[in-house]
């Protein structure tokens, strides 16, 4: 059994404020997707990584790739990426050569993910799932709202869904190839991870637990995080 993993990286990363792709600004000194990069190719089982770059920016992560110290053991591809990360992720699929039967996608925004977690993932497919994501329980309580016509007005709350039943969910979240393709030919919607477009085929998701080193770097308070997480480590 193989396992490649495709990493979208092609998002502008507008909420952290302006600057380079999301990315390839730096934490400590080293890009965001160089980190992610590493994190997976920390995973013995991951023998591909697929980078999914931004589309005018595949030769610049070419050079970033080779730039970087990274696993033997492991091949890269690095493919433009397109307008929403749905159709990043399946460009990314579309490079996939034939023998992998095991995909992970993971988010270049969680460049901390352990080694562990995306091993666990793995295990959880190779045992059979068809599709596996990490999660965590909810430390807020979620509100469902009317959201506001004008940003800043007063919403109406709808519900309150009870927050024992709610996870976070994260990446890499894992899947049997055969899966995941047919659910990036069949779903069309706007979707905000490749799991929830499993689920619309009828298809079993399982949560497997995840971690908080997985965050995704989002906002300015995030990397202030994710580089206090590196000190910590000493990288
Ligand atoms: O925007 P969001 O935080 O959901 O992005 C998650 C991941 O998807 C990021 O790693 C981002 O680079 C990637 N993405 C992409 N192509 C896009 C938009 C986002 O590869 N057009």
């Amino acid at each position: 059994s193989r396992t490649a993993a495709v990493i979208p990286a092609a998002g502008r990363g507008v909420r952290l404020g302006p600057g380079a792709p999301k990315a390839l600004r730096t934490l400590n000194g080293t890009p965001m997707l160089i980190h992610a990069v590493r994190a997976l190719a920390a995973s013995r089982a991951v023998s591909l990584v697929v980078v999914v770059a931004p589309p005018d920016g595949a030769a610049e992560v070419k050079s970033l790739l080779d730039a970087h110290a990274l696993p033997e053991r492991t091949d890269f591809l690095v493919v433009p990426g397109g307008a929403s990360r749905q159709e990043s992720v399946r460009l990314g699929l579309d490079a996939l050569p034939p023998g992998y039967d095991v995909v992970l996608v993971h988010d270049a925004a969680r460049p901390l993910v352990p080694v562990d977690t995306v091993d666990a993932v793995i295990e959880a497919v190779r045992a059979g799932a068809k599709a596996v994501v990490p999660a965590l329980p909810l430390a807020d309580t979620v509100k469902e709202v009317e959201p506001a016509r004008t940003p800043g007005e007063p919403e109406p709350v709808l519900a309150t869904p009870e927050r024992s039943r709610l996870r976070a969910v994260q990446t890499p979240q894992g899947f049997d190839r055969d899966t995941l393709l047919r659910a990036h030919e069949t779903v069309t919607d706007n979707v905000t991870d490749d799991a929830s477009m499993v689920e619309q085929l009828g298809e079993p998701v399982v949560v497997v637990p995840g971690h908080e080193e997985a965050f995704k770097v989002t906002r300015p308070l995030d990397l202030v995080l994710a580089e206090a997480v590196l000190a910590r480590r000493r990288l």
